[in-house]
């Protein structure tokens, strides 16, 4: 194989020149001449006969390829590859710390000091994490079907990467953001560019599902579900698993596309067929009743008023506004539960209690008075948390 043999103080300057043709060798590493004072750039097949100016001063050898032994871990070593230290410097904590896995994607938030460097940050990503197939940047979500705006800012084709502007030429699948998330035992397709989907909440989906095996419990038989901003499902999968969890299910939201992949999702948990665009709200089977709702108008249905025993509010900024509408919704004929998500300011948290509590219909005696337990920060000031509400029968 042919190797370049290039001084080490210039092999990060080489390299770049190399991997934007994409003229190295995939699969095998650059390693040390015998003297120490160079390193041996190993070339692909892409690689030319002859070099430009820039490269054409460094000898070529040939030399058994040494195959890549170890993948290294630490991303910002790999930076360095890409921009000089001087720059990593700068940037200090503008550099994406942390990032979020959604099946085989990885998604960052890039500020707009890092943005300019986008391509390098997503090749040295990519490189520490073989199993990603695109790496996007997370510039917010939107609107009140929380969905979020993801610009992909590299993919890997085969053996290579693709940033920057070779980009453009990536295959549509490689570019893909529908994927499938293995949680619980089940697998949820999902799309966070079309309906909201976050893996930070499996937690509190697991949560959840003690709280209703709880239920169960005390009533003594399977319970009806309510999910009135059921997103694509995920707060469902895992009470499905459970045997004789579920009885009748209520499964709706706002957001046609994550009815969609909803159906998607529910074909295969139940094995039955679901239909294969989003419908309105619609029994689909006696137990069933799924489709594109407004939450906020579900107690002007009777079918739907008065019906379920367990209702899960995730809806953070506005369901202290929407709990009136959700309690009509409980069957108060025995003892229920409301389990609901709040944004509020940490400073504000005592007052919402009040109010949550002001709203609520009497608690089942011997359980807790609901209170919101924070979960996360959601901003600087604003904290994401969980109640449960435990409600008695009237
Ligand atoms: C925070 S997401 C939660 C989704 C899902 N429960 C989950 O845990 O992934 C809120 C969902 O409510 C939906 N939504 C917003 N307004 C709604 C409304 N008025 N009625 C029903 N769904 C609504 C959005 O489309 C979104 O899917």
């Amino acid at each position: 194989m042919r190797h370049l043999r290039v001084p080490n103080r210039e092999v990060e300057a080489v390299l770049g020149h190399i991997r934007a043709r994409e003229w190295g060798a995939v699969g095998m590493r650059v390693f040390s001449s015998k003297d120490g004072f160079s390193r041996l750039i190993p070339l692909g097949p892409n690689a030319p006969e002859e070099f430009p100016e820039s490269l054409a001063m460094f000898p070529l050898e040939v030399h058994e390829g040494v195959p890549v032994d170890k993948i290294e871990t630490d991303w910002l070593a790999l930076l360095v590859n890409e921009i000089d230290q001087e720059t990593i410097d700068s940037l200090g904590e503008s550099l994406p710390s942390n990032h979020e896995f959604i099946g085989d994607m990885m998604i960052v938030r890039l500020d707009d000091n890092a943005a300019p460097y986008a391509d390098a940050i997503a090749r040295a990503k990519l490189a520490t994490h073989p199993h990603v197939r695109l790496i996007l940047n997370d510039e917010g979500v939107q609107g009140e079907f929380r969905i979020r705006q993801l610009q992909p800012i590299g993919a890997r084709l085969g053996g290579s990467v693709l940033a920057g502007p070779t980009l453009e030429f990536a295959p549509p699948e490689i570019l893909s953001t529908t994927v499938a998330v293995k949680e619980s035992g089940r697998v949820i397709r999902c799309d966070p560019t079309k309906a909201y989907f976050s893996t930070k909440l499996q937690t509190e989906r697991l949560e959840t599902l003690a709280l209703a095996k709880q239920l169960r419990e005390e009533l003594g038989r399977p319970l009806r579900i309510a999910d009135p901003f059921c997103g694509v499902g995920p707060a469902i999968a895992p009470l499905l698993v459970e045997p004789n969890l579920v009885g009748d299910l209520l499964a709706a939201d706002l957001n046609p596309d994550a009815v969609g992949l909803l159906f998607e999702n529910l074909s295969k948990w139940e094995r039955q067929k679901y239909p294969s665009e989003p419908i309105p709200l619609s029994r689909v089977y006696e137990n069933r009743l799924v489709g594109v709702a407004d939450a906020s108008l579900l107690d002007e249905n009777e079918d739907i008023v008065g019906k379920w025993d367990v209702i899960i509010v995730n809806l953070p900024h506005r369901t202290i506004e929407l709990l009136p509408n959700i309690i009509s919704l409980l069957d108060r004929t025995s003892p229920s539960l409301i389990r609901g998500r709040v944004i509020v300011e940490e400073s504000e948290i005592e007052s919402a209690n009040t109010q949550i509590q002001s709203i609520l219909p009497p608690i089942q005696s011997g359980k807790p008075t609901p209170k919101l337990h924070i979960k996360r920060d959601y901003s600087a000031s604003l904290r994401l948390c969980s109640f449960e509400a435990w409600i008695a029968s009237s």
